[in-house]
């Protein structure tokens, strides 16, 4: 049974989802049938979802309480309504197959688009706290399926404070990546402890991270570059990535082009400032 915890309600049943109508709803999105030509929200040549129908603020207060469903426990998050086509009923879901990458403050998935063709096989969540934005994502992972069948099954996107509720979604070492591209800076000092990456959060995501698991940053601020790659720095469970292996990986060069964050840095002619980090094992005293 799935069990979900909302902060301010009991615990209710969420029942299981059988069709694309009813996972809709469940997803908080309204059916506006296939046909991309009855649907305003949707561009008629690509058949993708126009941005301007999901304006949002432009930061949400990570510290305040919102009033979305969380997960218990990773074991209780939803795979059948995530991934429908890989988990069809719930009776399917296995251990074996577990989410792998997390794209924190996904904004409008650009990322996560680019990463479920490279990697086809593994099951991703993008994460983000702005509801507009996470429909907006919704419905972007919707078409693509519809578009292409049999791709883009292996990605979705989940609101949530990812500040709060990473553990109630990932078990220990499950992770093999987490990424963090173009955080919101949070300038005034009194406001650091609203930053993505914190000594405090690292440990989180050690613990989510399997050993060689890697964490990607990138933005175009370069306090919080500093920041970041410090925090990062200073934490025992992680080491700086060689030149020679962010050259080899093919998933860095995407980190300054697959976002609409890095798209509009890029076009303003931005710098950047990355720091990609591997999960190690505690170092021994010996
Ligand atoms: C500047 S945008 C970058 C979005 C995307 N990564 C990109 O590069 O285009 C930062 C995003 O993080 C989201 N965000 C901020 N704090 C968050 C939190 N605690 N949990 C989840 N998402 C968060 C914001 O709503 C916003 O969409």
């Amino acid at each position: 049974m799935t069990l979900l915890r909302s902060p301010k309600t009991p615990p209710k049943p969420l029942p299981f989802v059988r069709k694309k109508k009813e996972a809709m709803a469940l997803l908080g999105l309204k059916d506006m049938g296939n046909n991309k030509d009855d649907n305003p929200k949707m561009c008629k040549t690509t058949g993708l979802p126009r941005k301007r129908f999901y304006r949002a603020r432009a930061h949400s207060n990570p510290l305040s309480d919102s009033h979305f469903p969380v997960p218990l426990s990773p074991s209780h998050v939803d795979y059948t309504l995530h991934y429908p086509q890989l988990f069809p009923s719930p009776d399917k879901v296995t251990s074996s197959k577990r989410i792998q990458f997390a794209d924190i403050g996904c904004g409008f998935g650009g990322l996560l688009v680019s990463l479920s063709t490279l990697f086809p096989e593994t099951l991703m969540i993008g994460m983000e706290i702005r509801d507009k934005v996470t429909e907006y994502v919704k419905e972007r992972i919707l078409a693509l399926r519809l578009a292409h069948p049999g791709q883009y099954q292996n990605v979705s996107v989940v609101r949530t404070n990812s500040m709060k509720y990473i553990p109630n979604y990932f078990s220990k070492g499950q992770l093999s990546k987490m990424f963090f591209l173009f955080p919101d800076p949070h300038f005034k000092e009194k406001n650091h402890r609203r930053r993505v990456i914190s000594p405090h959060l690292l440990d989180e995501y050690a613990y989510v991270l399997g050993v060689g698991g890697i964490i990607y940053t990138i933005t175009d601020v370069e306090e919080l570059g500093e920041w970041m790659q410090a925090c990062l720095k200073e934490h025992p469970l992680f080491e700086a990535l060689t030149e020679e292996e962010l050259e080899a990986d093919p998933v860095v060069k995407l980190l300054g082009s697959a976002t609409e964050e890095g798209q509009k840095v890029a076009r303003n002619g931005g710098q950047t400032f990355r720091a990609v980090f591997r999960r190690i094992d505690p170092p021994s005293d010996a």
